[in-house]
């Protein structure tokens, strides 16, 4: 058990397996970037309040960044006996400057330096999710211009409906992730990340924080602002349930295109050709080649839509304001991210190896039932009510 942010209220020692199921240093140590970003900034507000003399401010700010450097340079490793990684970055400092670190945490509380840090990864993954998303679907505009000139059986009811265009087809995938990157940039643009809220009451002044934030940034342009309503920021985490929102809407939408190329790979649709880099084979069946990629993706829905589920039903009873159920927001939010991210970046690459089987597709084409609606047109145009046409090809397409 690492030295503790607590502890001088405590007779008793922590009971081992309480802190081992309470600790949160084995999936938060992925925030250690933005929470050496909020100690930054709260050591340069520190001194603007003249809690810290000017010497102490920057003997803290050197070591803080000594220890940005190692995470910037992959060298950082968390301490797996600390409670959180807050613990974890105060008792680095210590143990580079001594007892000076401890001033570090002056008036400050770790209900604030969570949202802070949490709101800070969603933005910068949102932005990258945003650029992943950008070429995903540069490349189904490149399957799209690929087979432009080529029409396809258009299905409603899984059940042949009419004769479409690949394009069209294609494209509403395309229309598709663009509502999906229009949604994420709204989130970005609302997004703010805050600080100051202490435990969920203000210890130090908007003013000092705002100085802090803006000699910190350098001109940067990240939305970090001083908390506004400091009981709301502790509170809530509803950023990243609307996160977690647009990715399963995403998720959902990555989910049936692949339903959509499962099924028609499979011999008895025999429309596209998937490559190969991106599908197995089976132990015992020697012909196999399976789309597991796509399958894959399909069936992670489940747990993107869970992952969203868990934050929202942890938040629905809680009282204001901050509550330690909150720290299971961390594991669903991260998991999100990292599945949708993946997902994109392979997805970018398999649809640019996507086939379509010409041959195949003509010959589907040549089924009657497509042109029906045509046909009824004609006998329209010929003075036809449309109801007549329509009873008169349906009974003609009819099976005896
Ligand atoms: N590990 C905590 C979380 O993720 C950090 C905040 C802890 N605050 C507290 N008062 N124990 O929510």
């Amino acid at each position: 058990m690492a030295k503790k942010l607590w502890g001088g209220r405590f007779k008793k020692k922590t009971d081992k397996d309480f802190f081992e199921f309470q600790k949160s240093i084995q999936y938060d140590h992925k925030l250690a970037k933005y929470d050496i970003a909020h100690s930054l900034i709260h050591v340069l507000a520190l001194g603007s309040t003249g809690v810290l003399k000017p010497k102490e401010k920057a003997k803290l700010v050197k070591s803080i960044q000594k220890i940005q450097d190692e995470i910037a340079a992959g060298k950082f490793k968390y301490d797996k006996d600390s409670e959180d990684i807050h613990t974890d970055i105060q008792n680095k400092v210590e143990k580079k400057i001594g007892k000076l670190a401890l001033k570090l945490h002056t008036l400050r509380s770790r209900n604030d330096q969570i949202v802070f840090d949490e709101k800070f990864y969603c933005y910068e993954e949102s932005t990258k999710i945003e650029g992943l998303l950008e070429k995903f679907m540069e490349s189904i505009m490149f399957l799209k211009n690929r087979y432009r000139e080529l029409s396809i059986v258009g299905y409603t009811h899984t059940q042949g409906a009419q004769k479409i265009y690949f394009k069209d087809y294609l494209g509403a995938f395309y229309c598709m992730f663009e509502r999906d990157k229009k949604r994420l940039s709204s989130f970005l643009k609302n997004l703010e990340i805050h600080i100051g809220a202490g435990a969920l009451l203000r210890n130090i002044k908007k003013e000092n924080y705002g100085k802090a934030i803006k000699e910190f940034l350098k001109g940067a342009n990240y939305p970090i602002k001083p908390s506004e309503n400091t009981v709301d920021d502790v509170s809530d985490r509803d950023f990243i349930i609307e996160f977690l929102s647009i990715l399963s809407i995403m998720q959902m939408h990555l989910s049936r295109l692949s339903e959509d190329f499962i099924l028609y790979s499979t011999k008895e649709f025999g429309f596209f050709e998937l490559p190969e880099e991106f599908c197995t084979g089976s132990s015992l069946m020697p012909h196999k080649k399976n789309p597991d990629f796509l399958e894959l993706v399909r069936g992670y829905t489940g747990r993107i839509y869970g992952n969203l589920f868990s934050i929202l039903t942890t938040m629905k009873g809680l009282p204001l304001t901050y509550n330690r159920d909150m720290q299971l927001d961390k594991e669903p939010l991260f998991s999100s991210v990292e599945t949708v991210k993946d997902e994109i970046a392979i997805m970018s690459r398999f649809i640019k190896g996507v086939r379509l089987n010409k041959d195949i597709i003509k010959e589907s084409l040549k089924d009657k039932n497509l042109y029906s609606v045509d046909r009824a047109k004609d006998l329209v145009k010929q003075g036809m009510s449309f109801r007549q046409a329509h009873d008169e090809i349906g009974r003609e397409l009819r099976k005896k």
